[in-house]
């Protein structure tokens, strides 16, 4: 059972993991080396209390709960699962999981929030390495669920679903990806987009403002629902995803991306259509389509409401 968890790195993305975990009765022990940032932690848990609170109706925050420690060795040695958050280099956490994995319990998991290094490399000196793995959370930790979850070469299946089990009980929906690769899963979509972004602007065809504006009120609203394939499947028509790949494939082959794409072979072709249709759990194109269009009228008035106070 994961009861004491502790978060090495107390920037950005550890104060959000020490938030989620106290918000769900974990008893939280955290670690950095810039010892003044304890300070800094207690303003932003309280700032982000009232939002957690809300979200999974917490009555009272419990600082009991939580020790900051000046050593690693304290945080790290009676700990059952070590969240690590320290700057993105693949030197900087080698040498660090070097270290955790010395003092660390055997069994003890590791796991790293990086947000694309590859585990096999940042595990290379690691004792133990069969407990250790990549769960890279997205930001802010204490509100976002998405957790994925990448094995290295060495890891062993029991501690990723130990892990898994242990993501959801912090209310996460983890995803555990089939093999490692740079990026995951979500950054290198965001990092596609976030490429021919900047290409754009670059050659001069769109503002930042009207590309976000692109994406916000467009791709973006109905993103937070479904993904691109389940929308694409809707955009394909009552066929769904076999129409959508006939009519706009060919756009595959046009200078539409600086992004080459690959082939629109026939396995490509049938693992999509398999996937979305799987997906879709029986339910027709019409039907997912209702759910979509209350989804999105309820979602913006919800949005208007905020996105007033940003845009005047
Ligand atoms: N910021 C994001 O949106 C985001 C999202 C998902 C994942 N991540 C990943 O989370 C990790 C942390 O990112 P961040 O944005 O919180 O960075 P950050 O710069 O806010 O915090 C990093 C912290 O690590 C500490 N640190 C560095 N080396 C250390 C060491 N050897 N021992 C102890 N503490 C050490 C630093 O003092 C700093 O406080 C990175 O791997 C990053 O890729 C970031």
């Amino acid at each position: 059972m994961i009861k004491k968890i502790a978060v090495i790195g107390t920037g950005v993305i550890g104060t959000g993991w020490i938030i989620r975990c106290l918000a769900h009765n974990k008893k939280v022990i955290a670690f950095d080396k810039d010892l003044k940032l304890e300070k800094k932690l207690l303003i932003e848990i309280k700032r982000a209390w009232p939002f957690v609170k809300k979200l999974f109706n917490k009555k009272k925050l419990n600082l009991k709960n939580f020790k900051y420690v000046t050593s690693i060795e304290e945080a790290v040695k009676n700990a059952d699962f070590i969240q690590e958050c320290v700057s993105e280099n693949y030197k900087v956490k080698t040498n660090l999981m070097k270290i955790i994995s010395k003092i660390a319990k055997s069994n003890a998991i590791i796991s790293s929030s990086s947000s694309g290094l590859l585990p096999t490399r940042i595990y290379s000196k690691c004792k133990n390495p069969t407990r250790a793995m990549i769960g890279h959370p997205f930001n802010p930790v204490y509100l976002c669920p998405g957790v994925e979850i990448v094995a290295g070469k060495k890891t062993k299946k029991n501690y990723l679903n130990k892990a898994n089990k242990f993501y959801k009980s912090i209310s996460m929906n983890p995803i555990i990806v089939k093999k490692e690769l740079p990026g995951y899963l979500a950054d290198r979509l965001q990092e596609a987009l976030w490429r021919e972004a900047l290409h754009i602007i670059n050659e001069g065809y769109a503002t930042t403002k009207d590309l976000d504006r692109a994406i916000e009120d467009g791709p973006g609203l109905r993103w937070s629902l479904m993904g691109t394939f389940l929308t694409f499947h809707l955009a394909g028509g009552k066929a769904g995803m076999k129409h959508m790949l006939k009519q706009f494939g060919p756009a595959l082959k046009l200078p539409w991306t600086k992004l080459k794409a690959p082939k629109l072979s026939k396995k490509l072709t049938a693992s999509v259509i398999k996937g979305t249709k799987q997906q879709a759990k029986g339910k027709s194109v019409a039907s997912i389509s209702n759910i979509r269009d209350e989804y999105l009228v309820n979602l913006q008035k919800l949005r208007k409401k905020y996105a007033d106070k940003i845009r005047k």
